[in-house]
């Protein structure tokens, strides 16, 4: 490397302190700002730059779901025998820099490079909501593209392969700092269970496990290879091959359903949109149902339907949801070429607004020559630029025997007009008649208010929800009859009760929120509801955060639906930054509430409080006598369940259990109710 200098601009080593030919000295820091990102782009990647300049240079430790993806390239070990390193490096550097571009392709983090093999994660530092299904892809993708890079490679590499493993679990995500540099260190199980499955996987396979396969069974294909015998490991893992991509259609057929419930205005409101045309755009939060209104109307209508959407993993193609919808159209039409991304040459040499203008007349002529017909456009919050504008222009030409319906989570920002539909949350009942579905049994009323008070009638919440309860023997059945088999571990709030296929979905939101609300909103978490500003305030002056900042990152937090008054919107939302908290920390936090709360909360409430946060600190002493005091309040004032979970942990106290609370809170205890 060499520094230029600044009076002269002749160029020296970095050994030179002043310039050799006039005697200026070398700056301080020589390197622009620009170039330190540079630097540090290439050292850490682009995901953990951003995290860390975003953050001051700090990051948590969190617990994360990741899915860890190990590469490796068998046949190696000769090749490194036989070949001199500079020649090894010739054929071995340009196909490792192929994958690194696939996993940034998919934004994913590359971990490290042992020799032969590459370490990737998806979901740290940085969660999508699909990184299981991401980690997959890339999988996918570097096996696709390997055959090309080993005929591009010197004769050498022509004896290698390429086996992939891919497993996903819970790991502590943090810096590491150690004697010579810091680094960014994923500490957990997958990893090593991602490179057994790798050996595991025959050359040319990707091999993945359970929690992978659960995540992803909708839109991959696998072949179950059983269990798998592995170093380590008492029982043998099961695991399965990638075998490929499944139809769309086939993962709509494939994907679980639950009875459709309620929903009736809506599905009247559709049926009014396709009978008069025109065009609909359904706004809702992921997971609100919005595809599943679209099915069901789909199921009850005699009109043709095209449809198309976009996809989380893809925002930069053009057309996706309208290349998606008409498909299955034969026309050719100049503006159906430049659609499908296959102009020919004086097509591809128009004008922007010319080739715009043309592909909005051909669809339309098209559309309309199809009439009558409904156009599903889904998910238009990931949809590129052009297709919007296509849709904007559309609209202002369609004829009445042509319906749209569109979907997104956000208000689209067109030039034409269109109608909107807010779809609303469930009501109790109807989440009641959902979970009864899914739990083939009448649940009781303290499990739909626990469910309802966790998924704010999302129903893919409630539908995830209710299955992971089951999965984690907080519900059973018994007769015929839905049971709460843990009442204390609900009453005790279950705070790290978030299945897999959500936390994903919700951590990508937490993810996207600046720092100071991401780290008000871990407060708050750990507060519990209904959260008060000023309590927030309290602690994070105990803790010796920014507290001028506070009010802002609530506004913030309320702004971007996580937070309703003092209220969390999803309990689940707040479960899953709970249980990204390592426990040390909670433990911090629960005990800064404890000491924060004293002229903060209600009087009736503040034994309560006080109880429960002690308790979850992990405070000894100074939890029993809260207990105990709580435990004698509740009962002064009738409220009888939650004095038996005071003493119930109480007497876990005093006992001085060696099992963990978490522990404790998932044990079963039957309660009929
Ligand atoms: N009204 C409903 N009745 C029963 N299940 C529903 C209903 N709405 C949604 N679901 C289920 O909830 C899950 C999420 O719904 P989905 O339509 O995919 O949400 P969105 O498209 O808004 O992200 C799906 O499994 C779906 O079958
Ligand atoms: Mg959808």
């Amino acid at each position: 490397m060499e520094w230029s200098c600044a009076a002269c601009g002749t160029s020296w080593p970095t050994t030179y302190s002043f310039c050799a030919f006039c005697g200026q000295a070398r700056a301080a820091v020589d390197t622009s700002s620009a170039e330190i990102d540079d630097v540090l782009r290439a050292l850490v990647g682009d995901q953990l730059r951003t995290e860390l300049v975003s953050r001051g240079g700090k990051l948590p430790e969190e617990r994360r779901l990741v899915s860890a993806v190990f590469a490796d390239l068998s046949g190696f070990t000769p090749l490194a025998g036989r070949l001199d390193p500079e020649a090894l490096a010739e054929v071995v550097d340009p196909i490792l820099a192929a994958l690194v571009r696939i996993v940034k392709r998919g934004d994913g983090h590359v971990g490290s490079f042992a020799g032969d093999a590459l370490l990737a994660y998806f979901g740290a530092p940085v969660a999508h909501e699909d990184d299981a299904a991401r980690a997959v892809r890339c999988a996918q993708e570097m096996l696709a593209e390997f055959p090309a890079l080993l005929a591009a490679a010197p004769d050498e590499a022509a004896g290698l392969s390429l086996r992939i493993g891919i497993d996903t679990g819970a790991v502590m995500a943090r810096l590491v700092a150690g004697d010579i540099r810091t680094d960014y260190n994923i500490l957990g199980n997958s990893v090593n269970m991602a490179q057994r499955l790798q050996s595991n996987a025959p050359p040319g396979g990707c091999v993945v496990g359970e929690t992978t396969f659960d995540l992803t069974k909708d839109a991959f294909d696998f072949d179950h290879l059983g269990g798998l015998q592995v170093k380590g490991r008492a029982e043998p893992l099961p695991a399965w091959l990638l075998v490929g991509d499944r139809a769309p259609a086939v993962q709509r057929r494939r994907r679980r359903t639950s009875r459709m419930v309620g929903r009736e205005a809506e599905l009247a409101a559709l049926a009014r949109v396709e009978a008069d045309g025109g065009a609909l755009l359904l706004i809702a939060e992921a997971g609100a149902g919005k595809s599943r209104l679209l099915e069901e109307s789909r199921s009850r209508s005699v009109r043709a339907w095209l449809e198309g959407g976009c996809a989380p993993h893809d925002s930069t193609t053009s057309f996706r949801p309208w290349v998606g919808a008409l498909a299955g159209v034969s026309s050719g039409s100049d503006g159906l070429r430049v659609l499908r991304g296959d102009p020919d040459a004086a097509l591809a040499a128009l004008p922007p607004a010319q080739r715009r203008d043309l592909v909005a007349r051909d669809v339309a002529s098209t559309l309309a020559s199809l009439a009558p017909v409904v156009v599903v456009l889904e998910d238009l919050h990931w949809a590129d630029q052009a297709s919007l504008d296509l849709l904007d222009d559309l609209l202002h030409m369609l004829p009445s025997s042509v319906t749209v319906l569109a979907s997104s989570r956000e208000p689209l920002s067109l030039t034409a007009t269109v109608d909107a539909l807010d779809l609303q949350p469930l009501v109790a009942d109807d989440v009641a008649a959902l979970v009864s579905d899914l739990l083939e049994g009448d649940p009781p009323t303290v499990l739909v208010h626990d469910i309802v008070r966790r998924c704010g009638g999302n129903p893919l919440y409630v539908a995830e929800l209710a299955l992971a309860m089951r999965e984690r023997g907080l519900v059973e059945k018994l007769d015929g009859e839905v049971l709460v088999a843990s009442a204390s571990a609900l009453e005790g709030g279950a705070l790290d009760l978030v299945p897999n296929s959500l936390e994903g979905l919700i951590g990508a939101r937490i993810d996207a929120l600046p720092n100071a609300e991401e780290r008000v909103l871990t407060i708050a978490a750990v507060l519990g509801a209904p959260v008060s500003a000023d309590l927030i305030s309290a602690v994070s002056i105990r803790l010796a955060l920014p507290h001028q900042e506070i009010g802002a990152a609530i506004d913030g937090l309320r702004a971007a639906r996580i937070l309703d008054g003092g209220r969390f919107v999803h309990a689940v939302v707040q479960n899953t930054a709970y249980m990204r908290t390592t426990r040390a920390r909670r433990r911090t936090l629960h005990l800064a509430a404890a000491d924060s709360c004293h002229p903060l909360i209600a009087a009736e409430e503040q034994a309560g409080f006080l109880a429960r946060h002690l308790y979850l600190a992990g405070a000894g002493p100074r939890a029993v006598d809260a207990l105990e005091a709580a435990a004698d309040q509740a009962l002064e004032l009738g409220r009888h369940d939650e004095a038996v979970l005071h003493l119930r942990r109480e007497v876990e106290l005093r006992l001085g259990s060696s099992a963990s609370a978490a522990q404790r809170e998932a044990a079963p205890q039957r309660r009929v109710v």
